[in-house]
């Protein structure tokens, strides 16, 4: 069984800085993942290289792709300039990561994964990625979370792991509430969500939805912070560490 594990976008690049990575966090994870044995499908999110210049040029509405190929295709080429760099790292570290550009297997009317199928069987770790697909002449972006969806119907992974820039849940808003309480356990039809912030895939009342909804095809969602790399190493060591277990 397979781990799908996503690197938020957040925690790879600057968020507001345009195609800004950020490197000394990608090193630590990627010798993280470097280590360890599990059977494993990546997906990274765009960060700065994919929702800055969605936003500008209006992308996050899906529509038709005549007229619009200059913006598509930039924010194409920016994700794939990061990816390319993950994957650099990654190998560099001896991971065998290969990418899968989710434009090329997002060409029907449902997701054709058996590319990575394939790499797993042999071997490879999958990469993909929070990119544009394009479809009977429609366009659309796609989350890495969307992609941890249907990799999940898929393959039913035995675990979905959110590495993001917050420990996990809490029963409010930290930010607000100095009195928030972290919740280390929750099954997924606990989960209320009341936000409103939201970037050119959605809000966190989405993400939250979405992750309702991956729950139903593997045995647990973890949300964790990639910001403390130790705890993504504790987690792939299978130790107790400080993150939220959606069941
Ligand atoms: C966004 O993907 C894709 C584009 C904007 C092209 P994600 O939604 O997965 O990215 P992050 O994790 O929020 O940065």
């Amino acid at each position: 069984m397979v781990i799908v594990l996503k690197l938020g976008g957040s925690i790879i690049t600057e968020k507001d800085s345009y195609r800004k990575i950020n490197e000394e966090t990608i090193v630590k994870l990627c010798d993280i993942l470097s280590k360890s044995k599990e059977k494993m499908v990546l997906i990274h999110g765009a960060g700065s290289f994919g929702h800055i210049l969605a936003l500008r040029h209006g992308l996050e509405k899906p529509g038709s792709s005549r007229g619009r190929e200059g913006p598509i295709s930039r924010v194409m080429s920016d994700v794939l300039t990061l990816d390319s760099a993950i994957i650099d790292k990654l190998n560099e570290k001896g991971v065998r990561a290969v990418a899968v550009p989710p434009h090329a297997v997002y060409h029907g009317s449902r997701p054709d994964f058996k590319i990575v199928e394939t790499l797993v069987d042999y071997g490879f770790i999958p990469v993909l990625y929070g990119d544009i697909i394009i479809h009977k002449g429609k366009y659309r972006i796609i989350s890495g979370d969307e992609i941890a969806l249907d990799l999940s119907r898929r393959l039913r992974p035995r675990s979905v792991v959110f590495v993001t820039d917050v420990d996990g849940l809490y029963d409010s808003d930290p930010k607000i509430n100095k009195r928030a309480k972290f919740i280390p356990k929750i099954m997924a039809s606990e989960i209320e969500v009341i936000d409103t912030k939201r970037d050119a895939t959605g809000s966190m009342a989405g993400k939250m939805e979405r992750i309702k909804k991956i729950v139903l095809y593997t045995g647990r969602v973890i949300i964790i912070n990639g910001k403390r790399p130790n705890r993504i190493r504790d987690f792939l060591e299978g130790r107790e560490t400080r993150s939220t277990v959606i069941i």
